[in-house]
This record gives C-alpha cells, sequence and structure tokens, in this order.
C-alpha cells in the first residue's frame, strides 16, 4: 500500500446523525479544501467526494471547478490540491472510479471514532496490503454499519495519546490529517 495507490473519500451517505437515523449529510466547502490539501501534502491518488443527491454532486464539482479555472489563477496550492478531486454518487461508483484508474478493484478501508473488532493498527495495515486502497471517511455521526461491513478493515480510531480515552470525537479534516500522517507521515524526528 502506497500513497500512489490511496484514494480517500468522503462518504455524505450512508450515515448517521445523531439519532442513529441513516442520513444524506450536506457538503460543506470546508471539508472539500482541506481533505484536498491533506491528500495532495501525502501525495495520494485522489480524494474522492460521495454524494447521492445530484444537486450536491454539482456543488461540488461547481466549486472544484472555479478553483481549478478562473480561481486557480490566484491560489495555485488550492488548485494544485483541487486537481485530484472527482465527485461520485455512492461508495460503488467511488470503487468504480478507483478499480478504472488502477487496473483492479480497491481495499475498501473504514476509518471510525469508535473501536470495532478486529480493527487494525495504521502501520500494519500499510505493511499489510498491496494494491489500490480506498480509505472511507464518515460525516455527520459517522459512517453506518452497513457501510462499515463493506469495508475489508477498519482502522483502529484515533486515541490522541493513545490508551482508552474519553474523548477522541475528531472533525473528519482533523482525523483526516492525521490518518495520513500516520500511514505514510514522515517518522525521522
Ligand atoms: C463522524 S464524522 C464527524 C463529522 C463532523 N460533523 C465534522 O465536523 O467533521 C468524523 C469522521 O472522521 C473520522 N474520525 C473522527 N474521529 C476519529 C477518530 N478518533 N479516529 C478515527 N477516525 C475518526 C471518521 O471517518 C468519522 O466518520
Amino acid at each position: 500500500m502506497t500513497p500512489a495507490e490511496t484514494w480517500v473519500a468522503l462518504v455524505h451517505h450512508p450515515v448517521y446523525d445523531k439519532n442513529h437515523k441513516v442520513v444524506a449529510t450536506a457538503l460543506t466547502n470546508l471539508d472539500l479544501h482541506d481533505i484536498a490539501r491533506a491528500t495532495r501534502t501525502y501525495d495520494l491518488a485522489g480524494f474522492l467526494i460521495v454524494h447521492p443527491v445530484a444537486a450536491q454532486r454539482e456543488l461540488a464539482s461547481r466549486i472544484a471547478g472555479h478553483w481549478l479555472a478562473e480561481g486557480g489563477e490566484m491560489n495555485d496550492f488550492r488548485r494544485m490540491a483541487i486537481e485530484r478531486v472527482a465527485v461520485v454518487a455512492n461508495i460503488a461508483e467511488a470503487a468504480a472510479h478507483v478499480a478504472g484508474r488502477a487496473g483492479k478493484p480497491p481495499t475498501l478501508v473504514a476509518t471510525s471514532a469508535q473501536a470495532g473488532d478486529g480493527a487494525v493498527g495504521y502501520q500494519a495495515l500499510v505493511r499489510s496490503l498491496t494494491g489500490p486502497v480506498l480509505l472511507l471517511l464518515g460525516t455527520g455521526w459517522g459512517l453506518t454499519e452497513d457501510a462499515l461491513a463493506l469495508c475489508q478493515h477498519r482502522l483502529r480510531p484515533i486515541t490522541g495519546r493513545g490508551g482508552p480515552s474519553d474523548y477522541n470525537h475528531l472533525s473528519v479534516r482533523s482525523a483526516c490529517a492525521i490518518i495520513l500522517d500516520r500511514l505514510y507521515g514522515d517518522r525521522e524526528d
């Protein structure tokens, strides 16, 4: 598993709301920009925004399109990050997008703030996988059980200083950056 074979998907459905109802959450501009920058910094193959609602996909494409065109002339770093963004309707389409580029279907890897059976450590995952990988990040109150069940692996939750914690509810943007650093970050210090 290498950065060049890794895609991140930001899943807006199926996720839970605070009442454990399955919902589609709204796209946020902040998630689009910050996750695009994190994935570009770690030189991943791409960042997929997953949304079932056509109007929300159009909004995501319009924001990305702006920063690739006239906006890109003002901010080259933002343009470079957004160049690797794509928009798809569901997780199956995200996997098909990766398969189309990588030449084979990706291994799906779930992320969650909750511990789950068989959750794997970050470096153990890097050592054990070869070929394309699609990392799923949740929105709202996190990926549903159905979405988690699609994944072949689940990463251990980030717990700050390590060990059990009474608070580890990161924004998806912060979680993404920490996860990418644990997977691929420079450990020279
Ligand atoms: C449940 S959402 C919360 C979204 C929130 N509304 C926001 O502002 O970003 C956060 C997502 O980030 C990831 N995440 C958050 N905290 C995490 C943790 N401690 N360990 C691993 N992943 C985490 C998971 O992908 C999770 O589905």
